[in-house]
C-alpha cells in the first residue's frame, strides 16, 4: 500500500449549520463561501473507505448546501463537496473489498473537493472500466434520480412534463422516457435548446418566455394528458401549468432553480381534482428503496454511460486550487457540469 501523506489540499465551507434563505443555485463570488485549506487525511472508521479523489462534480445541491439552503446543516471548516470518483486507498473494518477499487461515490463523512475523501462504503459504487472518470464523477445523483423519477412517472401514464429540461438531469429523463417508449414534455428557458432536446426524446419542448406558452400548454396536455410534472424550477409559471393538468396530476418538486416562491392560485384543484403537490429527494429514495432494486438501477446507469446512450456533458475543468478563485464563473456556462480534478 502506498504511503498516505499526512494533509491534504481542500476546499472547505466558511459557514456552518442553515442560512434560512432559499434562494437560486448561483454564487456571485466563491469566496464568499469557500477557502482553501490544508487539512489532515482523515481514517476511514468502521464501514468507512479513504478515496483518493479523480474526480467531483458540481451539483446544484452543492451550491445551495455551501450556501445554507441544502436538506442538511454545513460544518464551518469541513471540505465541500457531495458527488465524485476516486480510488479506495484505505478502509474501515466491514469495507475491505472495496480496497484498490476505483468508484463513484457520495460523500458522507468529509466532502468531495478535497484531495482524499472519507465516505461510508455503503455510498460507493465500485464503476467498471468503460466507464470514463467524468462520468464515474456524475454516476450516483442525477442518474439515480432520473431512473427514480420517470419510474415515478410512467406508473401514471406516457406522457410527463419535465420542467429545465435541458439541465443535465432533464436531458437524462429526455431520453430515458424515449428509450421506454414514453412520451417527454420538455419546458427550457433558452429557444437554441429546442431542436438538441427534441433530438434527445423529447415529443415536445416549450419555451418558458414564449408569451403563449400556456395557451400551447393546455391544447398539449388535453391531447397528451400528463400526470405527472417533475420540477425543478417550481416558479409562478409551474402552478400555472400545473393547474392546466388533467384530473389527478402530480407536481413533484425536486429542485430550485428560480427563487420565485410560487402562490396556489386555486385550491378546487386539490379539492376537486385530486390533484397532489409533493417531493422527490434522493436521499429518501435510498433510504426507502430495497438494495435489490438498487443494485438494478446502477447496472443499468452503468449500462447507458457505458454503451453512450447516457453521457455527462462537461462545461469547464477546474483544479482544487482554481475552485475558490474560478467556480462562479465557471458556472455561468450553460449546458453542462463543472467537473473538479486534485
Ligand atoms: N431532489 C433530488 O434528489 C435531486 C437530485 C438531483 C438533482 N436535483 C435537482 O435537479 C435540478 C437539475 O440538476 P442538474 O445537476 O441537472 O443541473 P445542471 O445541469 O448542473 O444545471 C441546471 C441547468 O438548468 C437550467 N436552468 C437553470 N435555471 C433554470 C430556470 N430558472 N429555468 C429553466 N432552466 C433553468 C440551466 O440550463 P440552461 O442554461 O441550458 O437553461 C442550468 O444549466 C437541480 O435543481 C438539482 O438541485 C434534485
Amino acid at each position: 500500500m502506498n504511503t498516505l501523506p499526512a494533509t491534504m489540499y481542500s476546499v472547505v465551507l466558511n459557514h456552518g449549520g442553515y442560512s434560512g434563505t432559499a434562494l437560486e443555485p448561483t454564487i456571485k463570488d466563491a469566496s464568499d463561501w469557500l477557502s482553501e485549506a490544508e487539512l489532515p487525511v482523515p481514517s476511514p472508521g468502521p464501514g468507512q473507505v479513504l478515496i483518493r479523489l479523480r474526480a467531483a462534480s458540481v451539483n446544484p445541491s452543492d451550491i445551495h448546501f455551501i450556501k445554507g439552503e441544502y436538506g442538511q446543516p454545513r460544518v464551518k471548516g469541513a471540505p465541500a463537496g457531495f458527488e465524485g470518483c476516486g480510488d479506495v486507498v484505505a478502509t474501515g473494518a466491514g469495507a475491505e473489498t472495496l480496497q484498490d477499487q476505483r468508484v463513484a461515490f457520495v460523500a458522507a463523512g468529509s466532502g468531495a473537493w478535497a484531495e482524499y475523501v472519507v465516505t461510508q462504503g455503503q455510498m460507493c459504487i465500485p464503476l467498471r472500466p468503460d466507464i470514463s472518470d467524468e462520468d464515474g464523477a456524475s454516476q450516483i445523483v442525477n442518474p439515480l434520480t432520473a431512473m427514480a423519477m420517470v419510474d415515478l412517472a410512467r406508473n401514471d401514464g406516457d406522457a410527463f412534463v419535465i420542467s429545465a429540461a435541458n439541465s443535465q438531469l432533464g436531458k437524462l429523463m429526455c431520453s430515458l422516457g424515449r428509450d421506454l417508449g414514453l412520451s417527454p414534455i420538455a419546458l427550457v428557458r433558452r429557444p437554441e435548446t429546442v431542436q438538441p432536446l427534441k433530438e434527445l426524446g423529447a415529443v415536445e419542448v416549450l419555451v418558458t418566455s414564449d408569451p403563449k406558452i400556456k395557451d400551447h400548454f393546455v391544447s398539449i396536455s388535453t391531447n397528451m394528458k400528463p400526470r405527472v410534472f417533475l420540477d425543478a424550477v417550481a416558479d409562478q409559471l409551474s402552478e400555472q401549468l400545473f393547474c392546466a393538468m388533467p384530473n389527478g396530476a402530480r407536481w413533484v418538486i425536486y429542485g430550485k432553480l428560480s427563487s420565485e416562491m410560487p402562490q396556489l392560485t386555486q385550491s378546487g384543484q386539490m379539492i376537486f381534482m385530486s390533484k397532489r403537490i409533493e417531493g422527490f429527494w434522493l436521499t429518501r429514495w435510498m433510504m426507502s428503496t430495497p438494495p435489490a432494486e438498487q443494485m438494478r438501477v446502477v447496472a443499468e446507469v452503468q449500462a447507458r454511460f457505458a454503451d453512450g446512450r447516457w453521457k455527462t456533458d462537461v462545461s469547464e475543468r477546474l483544479r482544487l486550487s482554481e475552485v475558490v478563485p474560478n467556480l462562479a464563473s465557471a458556472l455561468k456556462k450553460s449546458d453542462g457540469k463543472v467537473i473538479i480534478t486534485p
